[in-house]
């Protein structure tokens, strides 16, 4: 039996990976953590470092500021981590790179596959089209805290890893913002209702038109991705890891 600590326990996500978890014998949610303290079926802390079960390794779908003292906790008790957490900072980023060099680390926006595929697609889009200008779209309901999109920016930063030149992100557009550039890709962010996660990439050039897209109907694949690759890395030695380890 595979110990899950549950980072997020009481949120959206948190609710969906636990709903998962029940429904499967090789795998248990031991504890969780969540400031607001839902009412569940496993022990729930304030804190990590309130945490007393043994727990091989941790979901993490909270809010970003979280994950100092997460990686506190996931680095002191030598727990592997998966972060599926978006809206980090600079500073949380560096940190979340210094935990992987002494525990393994998964992060990654979307845990979905077909969002990764998407990924993937429109890197290859951007080398084979390079005169197309690139716009990405993201749809989300209207609880989500945080924008654009962690999906919409690493859509965005595979394809600049191929673009010839430095890309520059312009998120949305508005007044006299002056002709569109070469080297940008555009990013907007749409709100509303229940959307799950839609997002769109554009790539337009002289009279026509190529739109990659992928719509998540559910957050049950994104909690299978994270119980998916909470699974592999238990495996793992410390360092960094995405869902193109999981997939190549
Ligand atoms: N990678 C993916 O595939 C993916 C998919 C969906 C959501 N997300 C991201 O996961 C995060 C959570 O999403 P959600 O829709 O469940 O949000 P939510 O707001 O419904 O839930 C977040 C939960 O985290 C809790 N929380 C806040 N601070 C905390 C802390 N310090 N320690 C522990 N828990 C804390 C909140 O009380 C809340 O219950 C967001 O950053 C979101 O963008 C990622």
């Amino acid at each position: 039996m595979i110990r899950i600590l549950l980072s997020g326990c009481g949120g959206r996500m948190g609710k969906v990976v636990a709903e998962l978890c029940r429904q499967r014998e090789d795998l248990c949610i031991c504890a969780g953590v969540d400031p607001i303290l839902p009412h569940l079926d496993f022990p729930v802390y304030a804190k990590y470092a309130e945490v007393r079960e043994e727990v091989d390794v941790i979901i993490d779908f909270s809010f970003h500021s979280a994950v100092v003292d997460l990686l506190d906790y996931a680095v002191g008790a030598g727990v592997p981590v998966v972060i599926a957490t978006t809206g980090f900072t600079e500073e949380e980023l560096a940190l979340i790179d210094r935990a992987s060099q002494k525990i393994p680390v998964f992060r990654s926006a979307n845990m979905s596959l077909g969002v990764n595929l998407v990924c993937q697609l429109a890197k290859q889009a951007a080398r084979f089209l390079p005169d197309f200008d690139i716009e990405i779209i993201e749809m989300h309901h209207n609880q989500k805290v945080d924008a654009p999109s962690g999906t919409a920016l690493m859509i965005a930063d595979e394809i600049a890893s191929v673009l010839p030149e430095k890309a520059e992100y312009v998120h949305g557009r508005s007044g006299i913002c002056g002709k569109r550039t070469r080297n940008e890709i555009g990013i907007h962010a749409i709100r509303g209702g229940t959307i799950v996660g839609e997002h769109e990439v554009l790539f337009s050039g002289y009279n026509e038109k190529v739109v990659i897209s992928h719509s998540a109907a559910s957050r049950e694949i994104l909690a299978n991705g994270a119980v998916c690759a909470a699974l592999f890395l238990r495996e793992q030695a410390p360092g960094k890891y995405s869902m193109k380890d999981i997939f190549s």
